[in-house]
């Protein structure tokens, strides 16, 4: 979601550092940011100049220390709360502006507890975007209980006049909103494939057809990554305790085997790589 995060933000005219872990992977980030600007230059949604200038606008870099001058972050690494808290501890470093707002795009870390890990949670901020960012249209801004009222006025105008999405406030609990609702279904359709109710095809064909959802559950289950379905479920599972929000074995041992989904070519579905 990072490069789909920055690409948007290149569009909107804004100057993007984008940090990752090694060359390789800037080299890979790039790749796909200029295919999706490509992609929308051939539809006629984009001109060259703007292609070009989203381009220009845009850096990579796997050095922390470019961030120092930044005024906005948002993070988008591995959905591993320890890998998240030690980014956050890190920026709190590098981050020369102290009212500089550090955001989150966590489905599953609690803002809380990657506030705490810096020395101003007052302006650490989940921005839950929805993917594919490019496409979908809302980001959950998430303040935690230390996130002060105005770096939430502040992002939220960041997120809807700069980058013309459209917002709604959930709170830090596990899910926030979005996921609170839609992973219980997500799961119910991996249960239902695991019990042998019906087969993968069915299911999804069944919500596509039947209730007009641009894609059936275990295809978005392999779009959203099963890791990050996983991680979700376990952090709701974690904080409410509920059965229904408990990750199904199937869902357990298909993550264990790398099945997960279109990012490595195979989930409940099988995808060209
Ligand atoms: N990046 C950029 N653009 C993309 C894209 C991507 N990854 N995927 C699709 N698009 C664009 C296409 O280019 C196309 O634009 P065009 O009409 O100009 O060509 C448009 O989106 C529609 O794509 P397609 O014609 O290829 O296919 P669909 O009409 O089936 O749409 C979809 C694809 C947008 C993925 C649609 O099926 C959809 O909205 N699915 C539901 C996605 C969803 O529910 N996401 C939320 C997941 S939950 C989440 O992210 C939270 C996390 O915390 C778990």
């Amino acid at each position: 979601m990072g490069a789909g995060i920055a690409e948007i933000c290149a569009l909107a005219g804004l100057d993007v550092v984008v940090c990752v872990t090694s060359p390789a992977s800037a080299e890979r980030g790039r790749a796909r940011i200029v295919r999706s600007l490509d992609h929308a230059l051939r539809k006629g949604k984009l001109t060259e100049q703007d292609r070009d200038g989203a381009l220009e606008r845009l850096s990579f870099t796997a050095d922390l220390d470019a961030l120092a001058d930044r005024q906005i972050v948002i993070e988008s690494v591995l959905e591993d709360e320890a890998v998240k808290v030690q980014v956050f501890r890190a920026l709190d470093k590098v981050v020369d502006d102290q009212r500089a707002i550090l955001a989150t795009n966590t489905s599953a870390t609690p803002i809380m507890k990657l506030g705490r890990a810096t020395e101003r949670a007052g302006h650490v901020v989940g921005t839950h975007f929805f993917n594919p960012a490019p496409v979908l249209p809302l980001v959950e801004i998430v303040p935690s209980l230390l996130t002060e009222e105005d770096t939430v006025t502040r992002i939220a105008s960041f997120v809807t006049e700069k980058l013309g999405k459209q917002v709604v406030r959930s709170p830090d609990r596990a899910g926030f909103m979005v996921n609170a609702l839609l992973i219980p279904y997500l799961l119910s359709a991996i249960r239902m494939l695991e019990s042998g109710f019906a087969s993968a095809e069915d299911i999804d064909s069944g919500m596509r057809l039947g209730c007009a959802h641009p894609m059936g559950p275990l295809r978005l289950v392999d779009m959203i990554g099963l890791d990050v379905i996983n991680a979700v479920a376990e952090s709701l599972h974690a904080e409410f305790r509920e059965p229904h929000y408990s990750p199904p074995p199937l869902l357990l041992r298909m993550v264990d085997a790398g099945l997960l989904g279109k990012k490595t070519g195979r989930g409940f579905h099988e995808y060209a790589r």
